[in-house]
């Protein structure tokens, strides 16, 4: 299995790779750039993209999501993992911990989030009932809990359009209706990976409590400080869960 790498909020360093190569990929969708190299210790090239672009230039709402996924399978990736910031909804996930969600509710306004638009190819629905792929957070959540970082395994994401933050009676709604976190990413990233097929999990790192559940103004200076103390366990999860995820798990996520 070929792994691709979809770096959020605070994950933009090149550096994790060795003999990287660039790929300017061409798509349908627009172009989109795409590193290839090796992380230490894995014999397999693996390709890396950050979302908002390496110098985090790109808002959630204007990544070109359909170009970074379709992108990726065109490199031949079978399997995406992602990272992103969240805010936590839940006082169970506190800021530091990581939640590798299961399910999510989207709440996205103005994406292009399909790459199915009718025409020859027809209509196609395709099935979400459990958009992220169980035998990568099976080995995501195992190597997480033997490194001694604080993982939930299961969560409901919940996506919001952004770029501004929610307000407290959006936090307070979500949720009632069952969300655990909360980020501007996430969607659709995972519906279009899951469209081609691939299979795709996120890292998620809880950097805040949603608005009106901390009592403090929330900033994007206080996500990015708070990814920056913790950006080293996602880079060693990363390291040591990348080799691993390589062997095929028992998933239908290409199906
Ligand atoms: N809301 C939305 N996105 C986020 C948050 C949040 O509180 N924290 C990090 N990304």
């Amino acid at each position: 299995m070929v792994i691709g790498i979809i770096g959020g909020t605070g994950v933009y360093d090149p550096t994790w790779l060795e003999d990287v190569k660039e790929h300017v990929v061409e798509t349908p969708y627009g172009k989109t750039l795409i590193l290839e190299g090796k992380l230490q210790k894995s014999p397999a090239s693996v390709f890396f993209m950050n979302r908002h672009g390496l110098d985090h230039s790109v808002p959630p709402h204007l990544v070109n999501y359909r170009a970074n996924l379709f992108g990726l399978k065109s490199l031949g990736v079978d399997r995406v993992v992602a990272t992103a910031a969240v805010g936590s909804l839940n006082r169970d996930y506190i800021p530091g911990t990581l939640v590798v969600a299961d399910q999510f509710l989207d709440f996205t306004k103005s994406r292009v989030h399909t790459f199915h638009q009718g025409g020859p190819t027809g209509v196609v629905h395709t099935d979400m009932t459990a958009p992220y792929c169980p035998a990568m957070a099976d080995v995501i959540t195992a190597e997480a809990e033997r490194q001694g970082i604080a993982v939930h395994r299961g969560g409901v994401y919940v996506a919001t359009e952004g770029p501004r933050f929610e307000t407290s009676a959006e936090i307070r709604a979500f949720r009632m209706l069952g969300g655990d976190v909360v980020g501007m990413t996430g969607v659709p990233e995972v519906v279009l990976a899951r469209e081609l097929g691939l299979c795709y999990n996120t890292l998620a790192l809880v950097t805040n409590f949603a608005a009106g559940i901390s009592s403090d103004v929330l900033t994007h200076q206080e996500v990015l400080d708070v990814m920056a103390a913790h950006v080293q366990h996602l880079r060693s999860l990363l390291l040591a869960a990348v080799p691993q995820l390589t062997e095929p798990g028992i998933c239908r996520c290409h199906k």
